[in-house]
């Protein structure tokens, strides 16, 4: 056999090093921070992976991980909807006829009844002209922004807007101009520097913020819309079903027109316990999206069961309007609870959502795994996903929560803080050699 010369050994290794880089996901910040968890959660005695958690049934205000029934509080079936034996009987018959795939993109052979139905469905509770449904929630939101802006114009988010907002603006290509969260004074003052610069543009916001549990001022929020000439579109993934007295979503909390908003998105993930996601607003902007936008083009369509169970999902909502004073009940009881125990609810205005703020990541991770071995399932939010400083429980309350879990939740959240605080000093003390 030929010895390899040394230039080529010098190559050999370099294309080695490369592949090396190139297949190197193990240092990635995101993939760290999550580690950290896992090997606090080993070192607290847990044995299992505290993320990625099976739940063995439907998690309602109950579920059972590993044979073990938990207080869950991790769930976005705000209505209790999920399970419902009306959806399960039009998803089996659904099932009969077409099978659990749509088989191609609805462009070219995958359009079926039920997505017809359910944007009809949609167009209507939204009182507009039009409805695309697509198959993922994310996906909607990138594909609509990043196909209807480009490098010209501009879209002005809240600075919490939701990962698949932002994603969205940056495939468009169009300038992006991030305002303080909830703060309708910068985002005027951004509009009125940088609007003259560009064609179109769009305000983005949500209709319920998924991080604190806020409204935005949308009244407001319109007026400069109007002012300032642009769009505006509303993820309405955590307000749809929760906000107003029978679900409609923020434009009934507010009393808006349906035509104030000219973008109305949610995801179908949530109350109306499917998948994907909507876009309602006028006919030729809809047009637009089905002929164009590649999320809905080069996708295949959402299975016909699960429009057929979204659309199910929907009709039970309007017909049951107590599922949504339950809720609302529950989320205010949880939030005075929590006040009262003198825990910090941030900016939570008492609406499916109430984090309950701890400020360091890693106390808020330990508090999580103590509250998980107490049979207690509330999941942390750290950095990155919220600033650092500002790490969080995240509470989700369903109508299927009674008042004895909120105050069995919060008053272990109570026990266990001073407890979690002190193990985290203790834990860096014991291991402030190993990094
Ligand atoms: C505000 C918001 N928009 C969009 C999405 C994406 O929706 P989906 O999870 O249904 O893909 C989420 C997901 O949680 C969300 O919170």
């Amino acid at each position: 056999m030929k010895k390899k010369s040394s230039k080529q050994t010098e190559q050999a290794l370099k294309e080695n090093a490369h592949e090396n880089d190139l297949y190197n996901f193990n240092h990635a910040r995101s993939k760290l921070s999550f580690e950290r968890l896992i090997e606090m959660a080993e070192k607290m005695g847990m044995e299992k992976n505290p993320l990625f958690v099976c739940h063995e049934r439907a998690a309602k205000a109950t579920t059972q991980i590993n044979g073990k029934e938990y207080l869950n509080f991790s769930t976005y079936d705000y209505l209790d909807i999920n399970t419902h034996p009306e959806i399960t009987e039009v998803v089996t018959n659904t099932a009969q006829i077409f099978g659990t795939s749509a088989g191609a993109s609805r462009l070219v052979g995958g359009e079926r009844p039920p997505h017809i139905e359910l944007e009809h469905a949609i167009a209507e509770f939204y009182e507009v002209e039009d409805c695309i449904a697509y198959v993922s929630g994310h996906a909607t939101n990138v594909s609509t922004l990043g196909y209807l802006f480009s490098a010209r114009d501009a879209i002005f988010y809240d600075g919490l807007a939701h990962n698949s907002l932002v994603q969205g603006a940056r495939l468009s290509g169009a300038t992006k101009y991030s305002y303080a969260h909830n703060d309708c004074a910068a985002l005027e003052t951004m509009l009125k520097k940088h609007r003259d610069k560009h064609k179109r543009a769009i305000i983005v916001t949500e209709g319920l913020f998924s991080m604190d549990g806020n409204i935005p001022d949308l009244p407001r929020i319109i007026k400069l819309k109007r002012k300032y000439n642009c769009m505006l579109m509303v993820d309405e993934a955590h307000s749809f079903g929760v906000l107003g007295k029978t679900g409609r979503g923020v434009r009934e909390y507010f009393g808006l027109a349906s035509t104030d908003v000219d973008l109305w998105m949610s995801t179908l993930s949530k109350c109306m316990c499917g998948c994907g996601g909507f876009i309602a607003g006028k006919h030729e902007l809809i047009e637009f999206l089905k002929y164009g936008s590649p999320g809905f083009v080069f996708s295949v369509g959402m299975p016909p069961v699960i429009a057929a169970a979204c659309r199910k999902a929907l009709e039970i909502m309007l017909r049951e309007p107590e599922r949504v004073r339950k809720l609302q009940h529950i989320t205010r009881y949880f939030l005075e609870y929590a006040k009262g125990r003198g825990l910090d609810t941030g900016q939570a205005q008492g609406y499916a959502i109430v984090p309950v703020i701890v400020g360091d990541s890693i106390v808020t991770g330990f508090l999580s795994i103590a509250l998980f071995k107490r049979g207690i399932y509330a999941m942390p939010v750290t950095f990155p996903a919220v600033k650092e400083g500002t790490a969080r429980l995240r509470f989700f309350l369903s109508a299927a929560h009674k008042e004895e879990h909120v105050q069995q939740a919060l008053d272990a959240v109570v026990e266990e803080l001073p407890k979690a605080k002190a193990s985290v000093e203790q834990y860096q003390r014991e291991h402030q050699n190993e990094r």
